[in-house]
Formats: structure tokens, C-alpha cells, sequence
């Protein structure tokens, strides 16, 4: 797919998973450029009429809310979710472990997404795969960068720390905290890596969100196919 190609892939699996928002729900507004797509696509039907109230998983999903008109609850309100809509960096193909974490937005996705009764990726289909293998996301308290690194490293991965793009250092999250690209090479046992990075102090959140998708909005150039659930 071309740059073209993608973008209209983006659009169909966020649109495709909108389409699926109740009247009356309340719904988790994801992280990143495919979630925007959902976004919107809320917006359109909250001017037609629909009933439904946003939770923003980072200022980006907050902005792109406001302007489509998705009224908001803040996320401290909230303590379930019908619906969760969010993007991720790459899924297995029925959606049961995803990496997360390109925004730097995944602790407070994985707030929304594990308390909705309904969580939906949405993917361009070159983010599956059959094995993951994207560098893993990790969100540090700044003190414990160095401890955690060791750890990660004991865990066989390489962690690097994200640099800001236009300002200089590091990537700071809308928690006050670092993020390390961690890189496993296959991951073969999501599940174990998962709770293994859990364990490690000072980690805040990873981005493997296992066991959490209920279903994959996979954008293609001639459709959506649904998969998983
Ligand atoms: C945000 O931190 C991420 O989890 C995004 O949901 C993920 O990076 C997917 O973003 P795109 O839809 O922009 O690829």
C-alpha cells in the first residue's frame, strides 16, 4: 500500500469499529492517527443525533474529541467503559497480544481499554503479524531509568531511551515520565514478557496489552475484515 493506500486503510478500520458505538455509551477514545479516524467518525454521529461520551487516553485523542464535537468525561470519573477504540503498533492477527506504546500514550490506553466491556483495535493491515517483534514500549519513573534498563536487559532486551522529536531530550509522557523502546527481537511467549515487565519496579506501563482486545478492525485497500472476539 501506498502512503494514500494506508491512510484509506486507517480511515475504513476506524470508521468500521465507530459504526459499532451504541447509543448511550460510553467509549474510549484512543491514542494515534487510526483512533482519530474513530474519532471522528463519533463526531459525525454525535451531530446526527447519538448519544455517547468520550474518555481521552492523551491530550492528542482529547484535541481531536473537542474538534469532532465528542462530548468528555475525564478518565479520574470513569470506572468502566462500554466500548474502547484504539489503534496499536502491531497485533496478532486474532488480537490476542498487541504492542502498544508508539504515541507514548499506553499506560492510560490500558486504563480505558482493560476497564471497557468491549475493546477494538484498529489496524492497517501491515500492523499483522504472526509473531510480534516490535520494540516494546515501557514507561519508566525518570529515578528508576537506570534499574529498569538493567532489568530489561536481564530479560534479554535492549532498552533505549525515546528522544523528543523538535525538543531536545527525552520523550516526556503526559504522566511525567520517560520511555524506553525496548527491543526482545520475537517475542514468542507475550503473556511471560508481559508479566515479567510488571513485575519490574519502577516500570509504570508496557505497552503488551494481552488478553484485551475483544476484536481487530483490520483496514485493508478494498475493506475491513473483523477478526478475533
Ligand atoms: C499510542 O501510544 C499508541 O498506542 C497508538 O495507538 C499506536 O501507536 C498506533 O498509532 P497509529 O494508529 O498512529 O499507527
Amino acid at each position: 500500500m501506498d502512503d494514500a493506500q494506508v491512510e484509506r486503510a486507517k480511515r475504513r478500520a476506524g470508521e468500521s469499529a465507530a459504526e459499532t458505538v451504541d447509543d448511550g455509551d460510553v467509549v474510549g477514545l484512543g491514542t494515534g492517527s487510526t483512533a482519530a479516524h474513530a474519532i471522528r467518525a463519533l463526531g459525525a454521529a454525535v451531530d446526527a443525533g447519538r448519544d455517547v461520551v468520550g474518555v481521552a487516553t492523551s491530550h492528542q485523542s482529547r484535541a481531536v474529541a473537542r474538534e469532532a464535537g465528542v462530548p468528555l468525561q475525564p478518565l479520574a470519573a470513569v470506572s468502566r467503559v462500554d466500548v474502547a477504540v484504539d489503534g496499536a503498533d502491531e497485533t496478532l492477527p486474532d488480537g490476542r497480544a498487541l504492542v502498544k506504546g508508539g504515541g507514548a500514550a499506553h499506560a492510560r490506553e490500558k486504563v480505558v481499554d482493560a476497564a471497557a466491556d468491549r475493546f477494538l483495535a484498529v489496524v492497517d493491515e501491515r500492523k499483522v503479524v504472526e509473531t510480534l517483534s516490535h520494540p516494546v514500549p515501557v514507561e519508566v519513573l525518570p529515578p528508576a531509568r537506570s534499574a529498569v534498563a538493567a532489568r530489561v536487559a536481564s530479560l534479554g532486551g535492549e532498552a533505549t531511551l525515546r528522544e523528543a522529536v523538535r525538543k531536545d531530550g527525552p520523550v516526556v509522557t503526559d504522566n511525567g515520565s520517560l520511555v524506553f523502546d525496548c527491543d526482545f527481537g520475537v517475542v514468542d511467549d507475550p503473556e511471560r514478557l508481559a508479566t515479567a515487565l510488571s513485575a519490574v519496579p519502577g516500570v509504570v506501563e508496557h505497552g503488551l496489552f494481552v488478553g484485551l482486545a475483544d476484536a481487530v478492525h483490520v483496514g485493508g485497500p478494498d475493506g475491513v475484515r473483523v477478526t478475533g472476539g
